[in-house]
Formats: C-alpha cells, sequence, structure tokens
C-alpha cells in the first residue's frame, strides 16, 4: 500500500461535491457556514453576527455548520489512520514513535464514532450527504511529511477550532432547545479536547531536545489558524460567531500565552479582512 495518499484520491461516493480552497474561501455566502448577513457584516467592520435561533436564516447556517463538521469528521479519521501508516516506527525525526501511532488508532476510533454520530446529527436537522460541499484541507495538513507538524497543524490548530466551533453549537443547541444537538456536541467536544491534548503533549515530547523542529512545527500552527481565523470570525466577544473556548483549551494544553496568540492571530486576520474590503 503506497505511502502519503494524496487528498484528490480520497475515496468518495456520488454524493460528496468537493471545492477547491480558492472556491472556499472566495464564497461571498462565507467559509463556514455561518450564513451570509454575518460575513457582510465581518467584512464590513461591523459586528460579525452570532449563531442565535432568532436569525431568520439560523437553520440553514446551522445545517451547513454541521456538514462542515461532518466532512471534516471523515478526514480526521482519515488522516489519523495515515499517521499510523505513512511513518516507520522509531524515535527518528522522520518516524512515529508507537505510542503516538496508538494515541492516532484510538483518534481513528473516536472519529469513526464521530462520523457515525454527524450522520444521524445531520439527519436530524434535515440535511442530506452532499447537500453542502467539501473541502479536503484537513486532510491535506495531515499529508504534512513531518509527524510533529501533522499533529500541530491538525490536532492543535484544526481539532483546537473544532473545540471553539463544537462549544459555540452546544450553546446554539441549548439556547435552540434542541437536546439532540446539545448532547451530540458535548460529546464529541469531549473527544476532541483529548486529541487536542494529544498534540500538545506530542509536541512538547518529540521537540523536547529540537527547539528548531518545534519552532517550525509552531509556526505551521499559526500559519494553518491565521487561515481558519475565517477573517476574525473567531474571538472572546459576546457576539463572535465562533467563540474562543478558553477553559476547554485549558484543559487540552494550551498556556494562557498560546490562547491570547490565538486571540490575536483572530484579531489581526479581522483587521487584514476589514482593511481587504476597504471597510
Ligand atoms: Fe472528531
Ligand atoms: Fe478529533
Amino acid at each position: 500500500m503506497r505511502k502519503s495518499f494524496p487528498a484528490e484520491d480520497l475515496a468518495r461516493d456520488a454524493r460528496f461535491v468537493r471545492i477547491s480552497n480558492e472556491e472556499r474561501f472566495n464564497d461571498p455566502r462565507g467559509p463556514v457556514g455561518l450564513g451570509a448577513q454575518a460575513s457582510k457584516n465581518a467584512a464590513s467592520g461591523r459586528n460579525p453576527q452570532r449563531l442565535t435561533p432568532d436569525r431568520p436564516d439560523a437553520p440553514d447556517a446551522a445545517r451547513s455548520l454541521m456538514h462542515g463538521i461532518f466532512v471534516g469528521e471523515i478526514q480526521a479519521l482519515e488522516g489519523a489512520g495515515r499517521t499510523c501508516w505513512d511513518f516507520e516506527t522509531g524515535k527518528g525525526g522522520d518516524e512515529a514513535p508507537f505510542e503516538l501511532k496508538l494515541d492516532m488508532a484510538r483518534q481513528c476510533w473516536d472519529e469513526a464514532r464521530h462520523v457515525e454520530i454527524s450522520v444521524k446529527l445531520s439527519d436530524h436537522m434535515g440535511t442530506e450527504i452532499g447537500e453542502f460541499s467539501e473541502n479536503p484541507f484537513l486532510y491535506q495538513a495531515a499529508c504534512n511529511p513531518d509527524p510533529v507538524m501533522r499533529l500541530t497543524g491538525v490536532n492543535r490548530a484544526l481539532e483546537g477550532l473544532a473545540i471553539d466551533v463544537f462549544n459555540t453549537m452546544h450553546s446554539f443547541g441549548t439556547t435552540a432547545g434542541d437536546p439532540v444537538l446539545e448532547f451530540c456536541e458535548d460529546w464529541m467536544l469531549a473527544d476532541e479536547v483529548t486529541h487536542v491534548k494529544m498534540g500538545s503533549d506530542w509536541l512538547r515530547r518529540l521537540t523536547e531536545k529540537d527547539p528548531e523542529r518545534r519552532e517550525r512545527a509552531l509556526e505551521f500552527q499559526r500559519v494553518v489558524d491565521k487561515l481558519f481565523s475565517f477573517g476574525g470570525f473567531r474571538g472572546e466577544e459576546d457576539d463572535s460567531p465562533i467563540k474562543l473556548a478558553r477553559r476547554f483549551r485549558e484543559l487540552a494544553g494550551f498556556t494562557d500565552e498560546e490562547i491570547e496568540e490565538i486571540k490575536d492571530i483572530s484579531a489581526e486576520a479581522r483587521r487584514e479582512a476589514v482593511a481587504a474590503t476597504g471597510g
């Protein structure tokens, strides 16, 4: 079986619609399914709009966001599976220790369960598989040739983002009075904290004696974090569409400084988005 499998060759049936990063970021409806109005507000520098049940477009925005989570779960499963396979077992720079592979195997089991939860939850919300598009960014970050980079790019940056999104959707489920949505998000959130913690632990363990490798991995994480700050959608204000889940991030091994840095990256992404639209 070949190593480092390209994203274009991932197995999907005819229901799935694949779009590129470029198409995703240029979508005028907004990149994360938060709805057209939220995107317009954020781009013009006005307060972005939080996902609340009283928004007229709330059902579609929530369904779109949930479909994005569903395809992200498939890719997280594929990425963790690849990390078990793509590297020889060992402690060298281009190898992956057995214990790391064991963590990735456990993660595969969790992600497979998340895919099932997401399919059932999407059905509950009235969404069909493939109704919204799929962008392979998470899996692409899992193609990095350095296992530490995979764990910072995927587990820390993107699953860190998943923590923020799940937490936001969990609150949405509570306010909307939908216990199915609320509990599904809660269960998946618990696992994501574990996955992000794995990323934090392995980053520190594998780069303990290699500060340069650590810096490269953290830089990769910053790039991914910035790319997926969605023009500053993520923040700590009451009206931030995606709320930075500070407490859960602490549990997942983020230091206070690292959480502050993500906040700054998001604020910077917002300033740039506003400047780009002349707002
Ligand atoms: Fe997951
Ligand atoms: Fe995960």
